[in-house]
Formats: C-alpha cells, structure tokens, sequence
C-alpha cells in the first residue's frame, strides 16, 4: 500500500517553510502596528455555527464543508473560514464587555473547503484573517482595507486592484432584494437549479453564479448602488474618502457580491492583475456583517473583516518574481578531525548553540574534506576546525569562508569571534 497525501493539500518542505515563517511574522508583526491581537480558535466547530453563520444558502454551506459526527454524536464541522468562529467566540467570552471597543482580533490558521482543487484552490488552505467588531465607524472600514493593502505592498506586490462597493443596510438590501427577485422571476427557469432555490431564499447570490454569468439579465439586473437609501450612500462615500485620503487606489464594482452570506454595506475584494496568475485572481475578500454577532446569539454588535490566503499570497510572490529576504544559512560549521574532536563536538556545539548562535556538525562520520563540502552546502559563514592539535591547545581553527582566512582562536574566545 502506498500512502498518498490527500487531495487539495500540500506538505509544506522545509525550503518553502522558510517563506511561510516570514511571511507569518510580517503578519504578526503588521497586525501588532495596527493594534489587532491574536486570537485561536478551534479548527472544528459545531456545524450548526457555520450554516447560521456563513448562511445556508451559500456554496461554502451547501457543498463545500467537512462535516463529521464524532463519538458522541454531536454535528462537528471543519472550519470553512474564520469570520463565524472569532464571532463565536466574541459571543461566548463577553468581548463586547470589554474595555477596549472595538475589539481588533486576527488569525492565522488553516481552514478547510471540499472544493474542486486547481491551482490556487485548495480543500485545506492557510488564511490571514482579520475581524474588527463593535465599530460602525467608516474609518475601521478603511483601515481593515489597508491594512490588506499595507501587508501585499510592504512583501512587495505590484498590480495590486482594490474592488469596492456597498452592500447596503437592511432596508437598501431588502428593496434591491425585491427588486432582483422581478427582475429574474419571469425567466429563473433559465437560469441553473441553484439559482432557482436561490430566487427566494437569497437572490443576490444569483449575481455571483458561474453556471449563468453570461445570461442576458444578469447584465441588466438591478444594480445595489441604485437602491441604496441615504445612510448606505453616506456611509459608502465615506469609506471612499478614507480611501482617497490614505493615497489608496480602488475601483467601485457593483456586481461584487461576495460568496458569504453575512455581509452588509462595504464588501470588498484585492485582485491580481497580470499573466501567469492562472484563472483565481482574487486574493482578498472581506466586508461588513453589521448583523452576524446578534445571528451567533450575542448583543447587536457591528462587525468587519477580511481574509486572504497565504498559499494565494506565495504563488502572487512567485508569479511576479519577488524573492523574500529569508536570512539562509548557518553561523558556523564545526569540522572535526580525530575520535578526541569528535568526543568534544557536543560540548562546543551545545555549548554555541546556547550562546544564540546558529550552527551544526558532522553525524555522518565523514573525512574532513566531505565536512567542508557540507559547511559550503549549508552556506556556513565560518567552519570551526577542530583536530588534535587545536585541542591541545584549547584552541578552535575559524575559517572565514568568504576570505579563507584562518586563524587559531582560544575556545573561550570563539563565540565572541564569530558574534563580531
Ligand atoms: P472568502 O472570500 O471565502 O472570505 O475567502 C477569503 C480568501 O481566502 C480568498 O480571497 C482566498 O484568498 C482565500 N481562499 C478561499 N478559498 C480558498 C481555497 N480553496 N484555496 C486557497 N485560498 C482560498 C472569507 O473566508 C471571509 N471569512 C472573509 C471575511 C473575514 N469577511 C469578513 N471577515
């Protein structure tokens, strides 16, 4: 029996691990400027969390979720995305009680969709999210967006395209609702099954269809921002200005619907322009679900977010050629000759490796010269040459490999060698 890895997942290898830790700590290290603190939630939650949460009605719902009964025969289900578990948990730990409002949270972690995998889509895939909840501010819109913005332009993304629109309050909403449901009535027998259970149920969701993208009355259907009453207008023009204000490029789409259910007023999306990218070019998505804390079963709460993919981000970098500052290599190689030098090995590995530096040695018994080969390998900055004359001397050779310097330096000496 030969063991596969699943589909739609990866093995991250120790080379692209490297660009995942750094791209995790920009993360941590942008989230903490912009005074967003880390929450960890359970990958699994209950499954009845997610159809409230992300809405019934959405492909992530209907088609995409690993759901389980574990042993006790409770509905468990792997987390499709992040916004509905930080909300359960604003719920269930009291933050709208907090002193400090609004309550700015993020996370990184996996989640989980049984999509059709290609490239750019996986069924297990890490996200950065970001949620902000208790602010109706416009500004907390603006600054979650660029925040995104901030975290692409700083790993160094280019052709970047920021699409924007409103989704409107409840009643914009409601009046665009009615008015998309006339508008495709007469003729949703046309249009997929999917579609048809949506004309009642959530007809916006029929803008985003793929099935029917080219169908004549998706073009003239009633677009949001014609419905949107006076408060949807004002708060979106707001945001807008933000935007401006903070030098933040962006495009109005009124077709940007989103595939979740629990937005309202901003939504929006970070595209990728450019060849190679394939055909998933949407990096980001986010927007405001005003009322998703009361749908969890906490206080009217307003809320907004984003999230984007690091396995999205890492294939953007790599498409347009960005190479990371990933610092390679080791301080030191310590080279051994002789059974005494390789008796003392540990004790002086230990020993550096204590005092903070990055360093290895030979465990596969090999002479001298495969040593050295494998100090150049490792890309080392120094080797450490220790035989029996050094140790009579309680002394280390270093070898400066960009020069091929030498010199003998007394081993309580070393680390400050190789440190300066
Ligand atoms: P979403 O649009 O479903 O929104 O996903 C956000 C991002 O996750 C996408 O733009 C993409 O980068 C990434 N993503 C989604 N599915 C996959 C996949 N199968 N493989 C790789 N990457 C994927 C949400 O998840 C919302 N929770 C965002 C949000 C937070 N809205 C408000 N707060």
């Amino acid at each position: 029996m030969k063991y596969k890895i699943p589909r739609g997942t990866q093995d991250i290898l120790p080379e692209q691990s490297k660009k995942w830790q750094y791209i995790e700590k920009k993360a941590h290290d942008l989230c903490k400027r912009y005074n967003y603190q880390e929450i960890r939630t359970p990958v699994f939650e209950q499954t009845e969390l997610f159809a409230r949460g992300v809405g019934d009605t959405t492909d992530i719902v209907q088609k995409e979720m690993y759901t389980f009964e574990d042993r006790g025969g409770r509905s468990l289900t792997l987390r499709p995305e992040g916004t509905a578990s930080a909300v359960r948990s604003f719920v269930e730990n009291k933050m709208h009680g907090w002193a400090n409002q609004p309550v700015k949270l993020y996370y990184i972690g996996p989640m989980f969709r049984y999509e059709r995998p290609q490239s750019g889509r996986m069924r297990q895939f890490v996200q950065l999210g970001v949620e902000a909840m208790g602010s109706d501010d416009p500004a907390i819109d603006a600054e979650v967006i660029g925040l995104a913005m901030d975290f692409y332009r700083e790993l160094g993304l280019t052709n970047l395209k920021l699409v924007i629109n409103s989704l409107g309050d409840k009643e914009s909403r409601t009046n665009h609702r009615n008015a998309l449901i006339e508008h495709f009535k007469p003729r949703i027998t046309e249009f997929c099954s999917d579609c048809q259970a949506r004309l009642e149920k959530n007809p916006l969701r029929i803008l985003d269809c793929k099935v029917d993208r080219d169908h004549e009355l998706m073009e003239s259907a009633p677009s949001i921002l014609d419905y949107l009453n006076d408060d949807s207008k004002a708060y979106f023009a707001k945001v807008q200005k933000f935007l401006h204000d903070m030098n933040i490029a962006f495009e109005v789409d009124a077709t940007l619907v989103r595939g979740l259910d629990y937005y309202n007023n901003t939504a929006f999306e970070i595209m990728i322009d450019g060849e190679g990218f394939g055909a998933i070019t949407t990096l980001t998505g986010g927007g405001r679900y005003n009322g998703l804390v009361e749908e969890i079963g906490g206080p009217t709460t307003p809320g907004i977010g984003f999230a984007l993919s690091l396995e999205r981000l890492l294939m953007a970098l790599e498409t347009q050629g960005v190479v990371l500052p990933i610092e390679q290599g080791l301080d030191a190689y310590l080279v051994t000759m002789g059974d005494e030098a390789k008796n003392a090995a540990p004790k002086l590995l230990h020993k550096l490796r204590g005092e903070g530096l990055t360093v290895d040695g030979d465990y596969m018994d090999k002479k001298m010269k495969g040593q050295m080969k494998t100090a150049d390998r490792q890309n080392a900055d120094f080797v450490l040459i220790l035989g029996e004359e050094e140790l009579s001397k309680n002394s280390v050779m270093i070898k400066t490999m960009e020069t091929g310097h030498q010199e003998l330096v007394p081993m309580d000496e070393v680390v400050d060698r190789i440190k300066k």
